[in-house]
């Protein structure tokens, strides 16, 4: 693991964002993804500004979906593909090649799984992905106890996931089930860019790069990944 202290958020942003263009530089055809969540709005900033300026060229790269909750669809306040219609899809004046949005609300959930893996293996593996920490140190929807030899799956959400979930949601929406990538599929990227920030996720942080590996803690397991970036500022890096 490579890791990088920015000195705040807006440099964590900037430097995850230069990260990924990288691999985007390295191989045109890249197949990307990239979180939902707090912590990758700057660098969705950064990198479309990149995009846009004519820095990096994606028009024959792809992108698809880290995870979603289960009944939301990308029209839904608070779902993973608003939030990247929002600040990626939507911000770039050049699109990527494809993307595949994974949708939360299809009738078929277990065909979406399906399509997702398919995907991946369709025109992966991941040259880059990009990840967000929860507080229980699960990425994407991998949560603790997952099995790391799972492929694209359908899991039930952890109590911290749904105390957490309602700075997306509030009171409106109880998601039980998430649709994520899964670990091996993550652990297969030629490059991995994990980013964090503020003072909540220094423990969590300090778990995932300095713990055991476990699936307690399903970021630990990217101490093995050949190739792992750590990007966080210097609050989240209180503990390393
Ligand atoms: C969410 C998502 C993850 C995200 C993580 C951290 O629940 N499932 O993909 O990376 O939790 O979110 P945030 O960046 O808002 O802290």
């Amino acid at each position: 693991m490579e890791i990088i202290v920015s000195k705040d958020y807006e440099e964590m942003s900037r430097k995850a964002a230069e990260l990924a263009a990288d691999s985007i530089r390295e191989n045109p055809e890249s197949l990307v993804s990239f979180p939902a969540g707090d912590t990758p709005l700057g660098m969705f900033h950064a990198f479309t500004d990149m995009v846009n300026a004519g820095t990096v060229d994606i028009s024959k790269a792809r992108y698809v979906s880290l995870d979603e909750w289960i009944g939301l669809s990308h029209q839904d306040k608070g779902s993973c593909g608003l939030f990247l219609d929002e600040n990626l899809i939507g911000r770039l004046k050049k699109p990527f090649a494809e993307t595949h949005i994974i949708d939360g609300a299809a009738a078929d959930m277990e065909n979406e799984r399906q399509l997702l893996d398919r995907f991946i293996e369709t025109h992966g593996p991941l040259e880059v992905s990009v990840l967000g920490i929860g507080m229980n140190g699960h990425l994407g929807f991998n949560e603790d106890g997952v099995d790391f030899e799972l492929s694209a799956h359908i899991i039930p959400l952890s109590e911290t996931t749904k105390q957490v979930m309602t700075k997306y949601f509030g009171d409106q929406f109880h998601p039980e089930f998430g649709l994520s990538q899964g670990i091996s599929q993550i652990m297969a990227a030629k490059k991995v860019i994990l980013i964090a920030n503020g003072p909540h996720k220094a423990e969590i942080i300090g778990r995932a790069v300095k713990g055991e590996i476990t699936n307690k803690v399903p970021a630990s397991v990217l101490q093995s990944h050949p190739n792992c970036y750590v990007v966080v500022d210097q609050a989240a890096a209180a503990k390393l």
